[in-house]
């Protein structure tokens, strides 16, 4: 279904003996300032990027440091993964989900102006959610933050390759499972100096600058071992990247003749990602699974029906999520990899096929 390919041995070695000189293993020493300056460079000038233990945590931290009113409500859409509801609650803050558009699978601005009157009145945050790494329209939101004055946090997890704009505060998963992975990991990008100071002192006990703790925080640093593994990940990025462009455009090429399936707008063409979903006819998800899985081909619907489904949410207010509903029984994560071969793909196609004539 997913086979991850992080750097090799071979390719961290020279990190790792970089460490062993140094003796310095953790607590931003030099091999994470140089992974964070070179990720902040993907940027335009003025980025600053900090590094957690995972995008779950940058999410939980930046929505702490952006000092939202407590228990005010935070706008996401029921199509994404169940870490951004997570962050929301355990930043103090209540989930309000919001349906996508059918198109694009992410929410649009217009989507919160159409909140009930008491939600909008409590509403203190927008994560809009970059669906499995295609980005949206983020001119839209910050025209959106720039009318409204509500502060908008883009959960980016699968965007490392889409997202070069650090004008609204974005997080980016390094998780094993995306493009550019450590094993576990994450940042945000920002262009707001003082969130990401916040979002750091955060990540390391309240601390900034003395030893003495500042404000109630936790720790969340990433390690010089998880920064080699990154450095090693950006030494290869241009070159893994037209291979996951290379198999996102096998595999398109092979389904050519299939008009029921359809890719999202831009996949292994305008931007990379490290997964393949499909959106097949309403409802026939679970048909189409099921023969792939006969046929020994795995699937995965990596976000469930929705986030809005899982029973930690069920508290959590929503409005009406129809598109989100239907997206739940009409997408397919296929399997993918950077390696994929051809064989791999022709018969995960010819198998496709079948499935979707029964469906
Ligand atoms: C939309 C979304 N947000 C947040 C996360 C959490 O990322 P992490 O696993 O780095 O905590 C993921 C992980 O897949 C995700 O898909």
């Amino acid at each position: 279904m997913a086979r991850p390919r992080l750097p090799s041995a071979e390719a961290i070695f020279p990190y790792l003996q970089r460490i062993d000189t140094a003796r310095w293993y953790s607590n931003f020493g030099p091999l994470l300032s140089e992974f964070e300056a070179r990720l902040a460079a993907r940027f335009p000038a003025g980025a600053e990027v900090v590094t957690v233990a995972n995008a779950t945590q940058v999410l939980i931290l930046t929505l702490k440091a952006m000092g939202l009113p407590a228990g005010g409500y935070v706008a996401i859409p029921a199509w994404t993964f169940v870490a951004t509801a997570h962050a929301v609650i355990q930043a103090g803050l209540r989930p309000w989900f919001v349906d996508v558009d059918p198109d694009t699978w992410m929410m649009a601005p217009d989507a919160i102006e159409s909140l009930p009157a008491a939600v909008r009145d409590d509403l203190v945050a927008v994560i809009p959610v970059c669906a499995f790494g295609a980005l949206g329209d983020l001119g839209a939101w910050r025209r959106f933050r720039e009318e409204t004055g509500v502060p908008v946090l883009l959960d980016a997890a699968a965007a490392f390759d889409a997202l070069r704009d650090a004008d609204l505060p974005a997080v980016v998963s390094l998780h094993a499972t995306k493009a550019l992975g450590l094993g576990e990991g994450g940042f945000l990008v920002t262009d707001d100096h003082d969130l990401a100071l916040s979002v750091r002192q955060l990540s390391t006990f309240g601390f900034q600058g003395s030893r003495e703790s500042q404000v109630p925080a936790t720790n969340a640093k990433l390690s010089e071992y998880a920064a080699a593994v990154g450095l090693a990940a950006l030494d290869s990025w241009e070159a893994d990247r037209l291979q996951f462009a290379r198999a996102a455009q096998h595999l398109r090429i092979s389904l050519i003749d299939q008009p029921k399936v359809r890719f999202q707008p831009g996949w292994g063409s305008e931007w990379v990602t490290s997964v393949c979903n499909v959106r097949v006819p309403d409802g026939s998800a679970p048909a189409v699974a099921a023969a792939l899985q006969a046929e020994g081909v795995e699937t995965r619907q990596w976000w469930g029906r929705g986030c809005h489904i899982s029973p930690a949410f069920a508290d959590c207010g929503r409005g009406d999520l129809r598109h989100t509903d239907r997206l739940g029984a009409s997408v397919v994560g296929l399997p993918f990899a950077i390696d994929l071969s051809v064989p791999e793909i022709r018969r995960i196609a010819a198998a496709l096929g079948r499935a979707l004539a029964e469906a």
